[in-house]
């Protein structure tokens, strides 16, 4: 089968790769192979590889920036889904795509359903909200699944971004007021091979009700995420200058897009579709740091 991932090198794309290559004959551009955000390059791809199967793992993710470059996030995040959704409908081919808890208003305290109408705070939000809505209105066979707080032991994630602040900051400040599920990308590539590898993407999509959930058991306030990494840090050995980890609320930290309060996902959909019961947060985050903890001791070795 020929596979076409698109954001292979993202923290998500990162973990699909391996797993897709033992899948089928795999087709991984990169940002300067295919810019997502020029559609006829994205159209022409699609017509030279012809891929039996779409996932994309690609987005404009910085949900800052996304605030004064909202074209940008809009050609990659609603546009190029559309395109490849609508490519993908005219050939029948299955799409899987990965969405976003920043789709949802973070009202209440309830976790999220999927069958809630998507009420985005942010231009990133409503950027991924527009292209899910573009793939569901398209008539391919497709999964979008939404996860939350997605991580990995490289690159720009929070994880990383507490790593690096506590290599020198005797304090942290950190937000208490925003819950969600911190969500390893391998833990969300996991879950996505496993419904692919179920049977039939065409069967398997059409009886995943369109949309499901997909992160971590269990809930966490960005606080107590950054002090279960100092701590599990501190724990495997690593140097870290860090001594508090001091709650604040949103509103004395403000950041050009403003984000949701409450990001608890469903993952009812999930177990009951597919029997997948993903482990909690903190279990999930283990082995991460690990990865983490090893790499910081050889970077430390005299
Ligand atoms: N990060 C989170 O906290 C989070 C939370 C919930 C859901 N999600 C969703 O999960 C999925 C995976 O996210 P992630 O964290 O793995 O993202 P990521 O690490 O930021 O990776 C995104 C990928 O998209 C590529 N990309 C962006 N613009 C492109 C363009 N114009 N042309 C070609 N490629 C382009 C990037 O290429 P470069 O490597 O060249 O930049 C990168 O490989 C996304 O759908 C995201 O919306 C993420």
């Amino acid at each position: 089968m020929k596979i076409l991932l698109a954001g292979a090198h993202g923290q998500l794309g990162r973990a699909l790769v391996q797993p897709l290559k033992h899948m089928g004959e795999l087709t991984a551009p990169n940002r300067k192979t295919l810019d997502l955000s020029d559609g006829q390059a994205l159209k022409d791809a699609l017509e030279s590889i012809r891929p039996e199967l779409v996932v994309n793992a690609a987005a404009y993710t910085d949900v800052d920036r996304a605030e004064s470059e909202p074209r940008q996030a809009y050609l990659v995040n609603a546009a190029a889904p559309e395109i490849m959704a609508r490519w993908a409908a005219a050939r029948g081919v299955p799409l899987l795509h990965v969405s976003t808890d920043y789709v949802y208003s973070g009202a209440g305290d309830t976790p999220h359903k999927e069958s809630e109408v998507p009420a985005p705070l942010n231009t990133y939000g409503a950027s991924k909200a527009a292209g899910d809505e573009a793939i569901a209105q398209s008539g391919a066979p497709h999964l979008i699944l939404r996860t939350s707080w997605l991580y990995d032991a490289t690159g720009h994630n929070f994880l990383t971004a507490i790593l690096s602040a506590a290599r020198t900051r005797e304090e942290l400040r950190v937000v208490d007021d925003q819950i969600g599920a911190p969500t390893p990308a391998v833990l969300v590539a996991a879950i996505a091979m496993e419904i692919l590898q179920a049977g039939d993407p065409h069967q398997t999509f059409a009886t995943s009700g369109g949309t499901v959930h997909a992160a971590a058991t269990g809930t966490a306030s960005r606080h107590e995420f950054a002090r279960a990494i100092v701590d599990g840090l501190l724990k495997r050995g690593c140097a870290l200058e860090t001594k508090r980890v001091i709650r604040v609320p949103s509103g004395e930290m403000p950041t050009p897009a403003k984000r949701p309060l409450n990001s608890r996902l469903s993952l009812a959909r999930l177990s009951e579709r597919f029997g997948i019961d993903p482990p909690d947060w903190r279990t999930a985050l283990r082995p991460v740091l690990d990865a983490v903890a090893r790499t910081e001791k050889k970077k430390s070795a005299p």
